[in-house]
């Protein structure tokens, strides 16, 4: 990542850009390949930040180019039972197609589990894409991986 043009901030959903900001990378995200190939309803943008400030488990961290927002990773803090322990879940992680490949992904992953450290988390968690083999790659050479045998997600909408 280049520091001179570049900087990770905690997300200040009290600022309006940062809450336009990140709703953009959501939206991007959602919109391509490896997010749902459609965009946030309206309905989704209008309440995602206002939602977002009612959680008190978040942890957001955002990519600065400036003051612009060119990528986010949203974090909920969980906790293990096995590890009788917090744990903390990567719930999204995005950049702005123009901005990708130089290194600001594996930074903001970085950022992300350096706080779970602070936090004394016993792990970090996500969820990726059986074909999202970018993002895999990604991931494991950060350490995380699947497990043995691999877990599903799996999820009943309400
Ligand atoms: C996944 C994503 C966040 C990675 O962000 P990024 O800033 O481009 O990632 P980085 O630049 O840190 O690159 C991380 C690794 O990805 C790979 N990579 C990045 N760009 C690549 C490209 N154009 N071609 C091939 N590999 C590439 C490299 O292996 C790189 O590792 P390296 O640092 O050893 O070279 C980004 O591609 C994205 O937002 N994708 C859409 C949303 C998504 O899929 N999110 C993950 C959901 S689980």
């Amino acid at each position: 990542m280049d520091a001179t043009h570049y900087r990770i901030v905690e997300a200040d959903l009290d600022d309006e850009r940062h809450c336009a900001g990140l709703v953009h990378c959501l939206d991007d995200y959602a919109s391509g390949p490896f997010g749902r190939g459609e965009p946030l309803s309206a309905e989704v943008r209008a309440a995602l930040c206002p939602n977002l400030r009612q959680v008190p488990s978040r942890l957001i961290r955002l990519v600065l180019h400036g003051e612009s927002v060119v990528g986010a990773a949203v974090c909920f803090l969980g906790f293990s039972t096995f590890a009788a322990r917090p744990r903390l879940n990567v719930h999204d992680l995005c950049v702005l197609p123009a901005h990708r490949g130089k290194g600001l992904g594996r930074a903001l992953l970085l950022a992300v589990i350096s706080a779970a450290r602070g936090l004394h988390c016993s792990g970090v968690t996500l969820e990726v894409r059986a074909d999202n083999q970018l993002a895999q790659g990604l991931y494991r050479s950060l350490g995380f991986n699947g497990g043995e045998p691999a877990t599903w997600f799996w999820e009943r909408k309400l």
